[in-house]
């Protein structure tokens, strides 16, 4: 299906959060190449400012040359409408190549678009699995790996998915973690901000907390049980809490919001990329339920306890700095003593999170697709 040309055009998607990080250091690479020429499509999954606009501008991101402003919706009808807009826009264009980035509702929706107008589809962070179909995410990136034909790895288990799941070996190219490229772009950057001082913080002396995923926001048992456990934690260690759009309204909903005032916990509006990154450098350690800040603390050498009962992303726990808790409040609790102990574990980097993953995608591309 792909065929080799003197010139080509490749439409780039993204639409929430973490595709803004991934796609970064990709576009970056792909305008040094003059053959070929980028179009970046936004779907508008994620659209307020804090989600979107300003991780565009931190980032340096073109403008998208379209945007399909979907917004939020349920999973099918956001899907559904993603995939409708897109359409239209793939069957103008005719591109020679899709790239997709993560796992993201927006992923999968593209996935499917240019898989059934025949054009050739590329998967950032292909093979990742949490072996937990109760997770949206999970099922984005079954469906978005299975129509993939440039699937582009970040670890060893990833490649070991996808054989197993029968993927054919040709198609598979470990070529690391773009979220790091970025990562490593915007270090010294956010070293300099040192934004634990906006919020009265010390170095190394504070949580930076995140929750957004609907097996712990959208259930009042379980989000009681993490705030409730919070409070406690944060008479030892201040914490910081970005509150996501989705969290916050589940808060309120459920009456939330008194309890959490009970600890020394400081509430943000979602921050940018640049702040986040500042805060997560100088932080004792981090509790999240997010994907990308257990890559991330890897690299950093942070602490980071997940609340998820799996990870997509277990080399983050088997070599580096996480550890995955699930609900289990005694489990965190005891990590919470090791590393205010000085007893956690240091953890080591994985193999091609070096800041080069961009680099080794385009040059795959141009290989494969240009003459
Ligand atoms: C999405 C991704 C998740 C990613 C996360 C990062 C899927 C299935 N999930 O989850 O993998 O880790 O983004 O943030 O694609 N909302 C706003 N403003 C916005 C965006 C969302 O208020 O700018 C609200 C929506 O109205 C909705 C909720 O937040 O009620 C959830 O948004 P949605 O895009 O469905 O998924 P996320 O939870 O953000």
């Amino acid at each position: 299906m792909i065929q080799k040309k003197k010139n080509i055009t490749i439409v780039n998607i993204v639409g929430a959060r973490p595709n803004f990080i991934k796609i970064c250091p990709i576009i970056n690479q792909m305008n040094k190449i003059k053959r070929i020429k980028n179009i970046l499509i936004h779907t508008g999954q994620h659209y307020d400012y804090e989600m979107s606009a300003l991780f565009f501008n931190e980032l340096g991101i073109k403008e998208p040359e379209i945007y399909l402003g979907i917004g939020a919706g349920s999973q099918a009808e956001q899907t559904a409408k993603i995939m409708i807009a897109l359409e239209k826009e793939l069957m103008k264009i005719k591109p020679d190549l899709v790239c997709v980035v993560g796992d993201v509702n927006s992923t999968m929706a593209a996935a499917l678009v240019a898989a059934k107008l025949c054009i050739p589809l590329a998967h950032v962070e292909a093979g990742l699995r949490s072996r937990d179909l109760t997770m949206p995410e999970e099922i984005n990136r079954i469906v978005t790996d299975r129509l993939s034909d440039l699937l582009l790895t970040t670890s060893d288990d990833a490649l070991d998915n996808l054989l197993a799941e029968g993927v054919d070996r040709k198609k598979i190219y470990f070529t690391g973690n773009v979220m790091i490229d970025t990562l490593m772009l915007l270090k010294k950057k956010s070293a300099a901000l040192k934004a634990y001082k906006k919020y009265s913080l010390k170095k190394n002396d504070y949580v930076l907390v995140t929750l957004h995923r609907p097996s712990n926001v959208e259930s009042k048992k379980n989000l009681s049980a993490i705030i409730n456990e919070l409070v406690t934690i944060s008479k030892r260690t201040p914490i910081i809490f970005p509150i996501h759009p989705r969290t916050e309204k589940r808060l309120k909903d459920f009456g939330l919001m008194k309890l959490l005032q009970k600890g020394n916990i400081i509430l943000t509006p979602p921050i940018g990329y640049i702040e986040n990154l500042s805060l997560l450098l100088y932080s004792k350690f981090v509790i999240t339920d997010s994907g990308g800040i257990q890559e991330e603390t890897t690299v950093l050498h942070i602490p980071c306890l997940t609340l998820r009962e799996n990870t997509e992303r277990p080399v983050t726990a088997e070599i580096g700095t996480n550890t995955v808790i699930g609900l289990d409040m005694k489990k965190l609790r005891k990590n919470v003593g090791l590393i205010l102990g000085g007893k956690y574990k240091k953890g080591k980097i994985p193999k091609y999170w070096d800041g080069k993953a961009s680099e080794r995608i385009t040059g795959i591309i141009k290989k494969l697709f240009l003459k």
